[in-house]
């Protein structure tokens, strides 16, 4: 059996399970590969590599908080996973330990399905973390019209955009997201890459941003898939905006995993089924 793992802390409510071992039945392959999620503390995960260097496990996914802190144990890291300082997939290429990074191009193919293009658009991002990171160098690549990164901490956003600039000549600016209202004007695609969504019910978080300084013909993403409506999304629709979950993005960055690890095209419909009958 080819088992593949999620590593991460917390990681009880990930979906992810669900949504791999539906594909790989679907594909008849769920005799050769299993998908669980493994606990694993900060201090072994050196262990954790060595275990795949072992062929005990697979493959693996990677989620908070160990996806920048799991790479210096890895062979090598895709461009991606290096320009994201972020890795949230593991495989093995050549005896190699290889880490890769799919949340940007999940993003860019999420927007895809829903038929948006980001070439020649005003973009925001809301975030500098490791998501944030990968989703902005792969919208970088598709040449916006102007990438705007606003982030809590503002240095975050400024180094972010500081090593984007070295690598293509693009029209892009760091702000403090307390700056969104300015930089909202003319915005066609927001897309929110903090983990404001996932805890906001909780923790009393107040939102970055208020239905009144939307504008109806903005697009509003949000990577958080549950809850699938996040504060954002309701202050989006409130506003008259196309919306966009989670989900899509959940089941496309999965995806690109799944194609690696099992050679095989990933039944992309059965896969979000499976997970919003688990979040409904
Ligand atoms: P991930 O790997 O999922 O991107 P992360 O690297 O921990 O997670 O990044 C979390 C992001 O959410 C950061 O941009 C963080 O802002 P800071 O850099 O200022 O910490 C942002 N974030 C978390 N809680 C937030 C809040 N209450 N308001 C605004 N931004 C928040």
């Amino acid at each position: 059996m080819k088992k593949i793992v999620l590593i991460g802390d917390p990681i009880d409510h990930s979906l992810s399970p669900d949504m791999h071992n539906a594909a790989f039945k679907e594909l008849n392959i769920d005799n050769e590969f299993q998908y669980s999620k493994l606990y694993v503390k900060a201090d072994e995960l050196d262990i954790f590599v060595k275990r795949i260097r072992s062929k005990e496990f697979f493959g693996a996914n990677v989620t908070t908080p160990y996806k920048s802190k799991v790479i210096r144990f890895l062979d090598e890291l895709t461009t991606d996973a290096e320009n994201a300082g972020a890795v949230n997939t593991i495989f093995i290429k050549n005896e190699k330990i290889v880490g890769h990074s799919t949340d940007g191009l999940g993003c860019i193919n999420a927007l895809k399905e829903n038929n948006i293009e980001v070439h020649g658009k005003k973009i925001l991002i809301l975030g500098a973390g490791g998501a944030a990171r990968a989703i902005s160098y792969k919208i970088a690549f598709e040449n916006p019209k102007e990438l705007i990164i606003l982030n809590r901490t503002k240095w975050k956003a400024e180094e972010l955009v500081k090593t984007i600039i070295e690598k293509m000549k693009i029209n892009i600016k760091a702000e403090g997201i307390s700056n969104i209202n300015d930089e909202l004007k003319y915005t066609d695609i927001l897309i929110n890459c903090t983990s404001v969504g996932m805890r906001e019910v909780n923790e009393n978080i107040k939102l970055p941003l208020s239905s009144e300084n939307l504008d109806s013909q903005m697009i509003v993403m949000d990577i958080v898939y549950n809850p699938l409506k996040t504060g954002i999304l309701k202050e989006a629709e409130k506003a008259g905006c196309k919306t966009i979950n989670g989900l899509s993005m959940l089941v496309h960055q999965g995806a690109i995993g799944f194609k690696l690890w099992t050679g095989e095209i990933p039944p992309l419909k059965l896969m979000k089924e499976a997970v919003r009958r688990e979040l409904e």
